[in-house]
């Protein structure tokens, strides 16, 4: 693609980078929209996955017809398999109505699976028809259905490692990867960092009515690009929106970033797949002990994935108690558009139940959002961070009116009524 039609993408998504391993991914994003073919995006968490299947749909034919996104990870295995294909009437206790499911809902248009990784064994092989022939069955009906859908995938689990481990399809990868897109970490993009950390300053200072957004001092720009960034654009982008609200007017030294852990050459998110490596070098004498660190670091890796499993499932039940089960036939449930920047889709079930109307950070009007048929998946750290942030700003909007409500009120962009509940919700002293 040439950079014209680059820029304009970037543009147009307020997609902010120029690592060539970027440019790459959304160049193939370009390339292959016009083609019906699947399409796998792998990268590490929070690394920007989510804006490319966005860009495929809307660069495609299928333009005018449906894009849904779903998060595989998040719908109960037991009722995935109905969410995505349909059920019949009375198929299983419960099933009161009929449901056409996504892939009938997006019939002619583009299916986002995101965290394909997480897909149940016997899902997965339903896919696999669907996408061999064409043709899928709902839950409790042998009349087979046909549909035309376009599947683009997302995965950040090593999922050659879990075809080995049994957790997923080898026949099935292969089919869903026909287009492989690498979305690299950010720790791998050199200046990026900095490009991204002005890009979230200045957006937040937009969305807080912060008179000026924060900067890097030389040495500042020195520390994020020398950190690992384990969480990449997301972890960057929540630090960046925390130290707004908590540092105004501050530029951003070393130390100010100390103090959040963001320290040069560290932020390894597997400490232990360092020593992992380093075992892995070493030499004949020390074979033995090799063997045993080597057991011991995967034993302590797969602890950690368990707790990080574990800590999914206690979230997941949280919201599957908060939420009610995501209904197809109303639209605005898949279609509501949330945040300042268009980089964020995927459709939870759980998500697209999220208040959005009752957070005071509303987008600034210069970023046009309609065109964005998305909405944002606040997972429940970056909530915690943002209610912890918009507290912050409430306290400061107080004391800067001193205590005058209608000035603060005004101050923070909302109406007496919603500060005088914010204050009453969050237990603000005056
Ligand atoms: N290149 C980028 N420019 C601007 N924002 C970005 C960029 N990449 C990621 N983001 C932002 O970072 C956050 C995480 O991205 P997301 O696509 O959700 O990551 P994941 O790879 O985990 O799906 C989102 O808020 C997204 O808008
Ligand atoms: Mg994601």
């Amino acid at each position: 693609m040439n950079t014209t039609n680059l820029q304009d993408i970037k543009a147009r998504y307020n997609i902010v980078g120029r690592d060539e391993k970027l440019n790459a991914a959304l160049d193939t994003a370009i390339q292959v929209a016009r083609t019906d073919l699947s399409v796998l995006i792998q990268g590490e968490s929070g690394v920007g996955k989510e804006i490319i299947p966005r860009i495929i749909h809307d660069s495609s034919l299928r333009k005018t017809k449906r894009y849904i996104a779903i998060n595989c990870g998040s719908i109960p295995e037991g009722t995935i398999d109905s969410e995505l294909f349909g059920h019949e009437k009375g198929s299983y206790t419960g099933a009161i109505d009929e449901r056409e499911g996504y892939f009938g809902a997006a019939d002619g248009g583009t299916l986002f699976m995101d965290e394909v990784g997480e897909l149940p064994m016997t899902t997965q092989a339903r896919l696999l028809r669907v996408l061999e022939t064409g043709e899928y069955l709902r839950v409790g009906s042998d009349e087979p259905r046909r549909t035309n859908v376009r599947i683009v995938a997302a995965t950040n689990v090593d999922i050659p490692n879990a075809i080995r481990e049994g957790k997923f399809r080898e026949d099935l990868y292969y089919r869903l990867c026909t287009i492989n897109i690498q979305v690299p970490p950010l720790r791998e993009r050199g200046m990026d960092s900095i490009l991204l950390f002005k890009l979230f300053a200045m957006t937040t200072a937009q969305k807080y009515h912060i008179p000026e957004p924060i900067r890097l001092s030389p040495e500042g720009e020195r520390t994020v690009m020398g950190y690992k960034w384990p969480g990449n654009v997301r972890q960057l982008k929540n630090l960046v929106e925390q130290m707004s609200i908590l540092e105004q007017g501050v530029q951003v030294t070393p130390e100010v970033l100390h103090r959040y852990g963001i320290i040069e050459g560290q932020g390894e998110s597997f400490a232990i797949s360092r020593i992992y490596n380093k075992v892995n070098k070493d030499n004949e004498e020390h074979r033995d002990w090799a063997t045993e660190i080597k057991w011991l670091a995967s034993a302590v890796m797969k602890l950690r994935t368990e707790v990080d499993e574990l800590k999914k499932h206690i979230t997941l039940e949280q919201e599957n108690r908060q939420t009610m089960p995501l209904q197809l036939e109303d639209q605005s449930t898949i279609m509501v558009p949330m945040d300042s920047n268009p980089l964020i889709t995927t459709a939870t079930p759980s998500s697209v139940h999220q208040p959005s109307s009752t957070s005071i950070y509303t987008a600034p009007n210069n970023m046009n959002l309609q065109s964005y048929d998305d909405i944002e998946e606040v997972n429940e750290e970056e909530n915690l961070n943002l209610e912890e942030m918009e507290k912050r700003n409430i306290i400061r909007a107080l004391q800067s009116s001193h205590n005058r409500r209608k000035v603060a009120a005004q101050m923070l962009g909302i109406s007496e009524r919603t500060l005088y509940r914010k204050i009453k919700d969050y237990g603000i002293e005056e």
